[in-house]
């Protein structure tokens, strides 16, 4: 129970078999409380085991953090709103009374991104930079700020991806929005380690997540496949290209994270540390 009396906010940590709620129970089950948030998503961005098995989200989260003897705050909110931002994290300082981690988990809905850089759509661009990178620069500066304000130290956690540090075809609003995270990691450790925070990132491969996508979507129509078929293919496909013989499962990140946020890893930051089974070395 390392995390014991520490307090954490996560975004993103609705979706049922996603990074942020492997991440939110891990700290959980370390001891943390945990604010978690997450947008309300229409049911067309759920993905289709969500909707079948009426999966409720944050709150959904929260009974399960709850089960764990922990205390939660679930609050629901859209990270393209800077106000919203500002908001939900003095909500969670109000409602415990401190914050000692931070986890940028949250990501836009992907799909629409994947297409050339000349088929881009700018619209597109402005809001993965907007989800996958100016809010993870907010919470890092509306948390830091609290953190800096308590005197307590911290920790800072930004999910970035193998995408921040190698690009791939079809990737440009992605990886960009991804690369930007390991750079505002570096300059935010920089700016914040005289108070004892640390700011890290980890760099996922794929995960075998439920994430929702677009591109899956219309792909699996195209193939008259459902879905989780189309899914599963894609899972099984990156699984025989990894030297460890299989994708990372959301419990594999959060265990990087879990580790991050506690006290073992309080000599490092600015890092950017990979969890891909052996895909990428940089
Ligand atoms: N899944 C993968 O294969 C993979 C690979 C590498 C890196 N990552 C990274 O890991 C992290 C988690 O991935 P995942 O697959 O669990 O995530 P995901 O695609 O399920 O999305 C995370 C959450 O972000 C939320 N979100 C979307 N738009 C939002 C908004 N406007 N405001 C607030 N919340 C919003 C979603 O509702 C979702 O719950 C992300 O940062 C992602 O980029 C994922």
């Amino acid at each position: 129970m390392t995390l014991e009396g520490k307090v954490a906010l996560v975004t993103g940590a609705g979706g049922m078999r996603g990074v942020g709620r492997a991440t939110a129970l891990k700290l959980a089950s370390q001891g943390a409380d945990v604010a978690i948030t997450d947008i309300r998503r229409p049911a067309d961005d759920l993905p289709p085991g969500e909707v079948r098995s009426e999966w409720q989200s944050i709150d959904s989260v929260a009974d399960e953090v709850r089960g764990l003897g922990r205390r939660v705050l679930p609050i629901y909110a859209d990270l393209s709103e800077s106000q919203q931002i500002e908001d939900l994290v003095a909500q969670a300082v109000d409602h415990f009374g401190r914050l000692d981690i931070m986890v940028n988990n949250a990501r836009a809905v992907i799909g629409r991104d994947k297409v050339p850089v000349t088929e881009l759509d700018e619209d597109v661009w402005h809001h993965f930079l907007s989800i996958n990178t100016t809010a993870v620069f907010l919470c890092t500066k509306f948390a830091g700020r609290e953190m800096v304000r308590m005197g307590n130290g911290g920790r800072i956690v930004n999910i970035a991806s193998n995408a921040g540090k190698q690009a791939s075809a079809d990737g440009a609003a992605y990886s960009s929005s991804k690369f930007a995270v390991i750079g505002l990691t570096q300059a935010s450790a920089l700016d914040l380690a005289a108070h004892g925070i640390t700011v890290n990132a980890v760099c996922p491969g794929p995960i075998n997540t439920d994430r929702m996508s677009y591109w899956e979507r219309d792909q699996a129509a195209q193939r008259g496949l459902t879905q989780e078929q189309f899914r599963a293919q894609i899972v099984s496909a990156s699984g025989e290209r990894t030297p460890l013989g299989r994708i990372a499962e959301a419990g594999d990140v959060a265990n990087l994270v879990s580790f991050l946020a506690g006290p073992d890893s309080e000599f490092i930051t600015g890092q950017s540390y990979n969890v891909n089974g052996g895909l990428l070395f940089h």
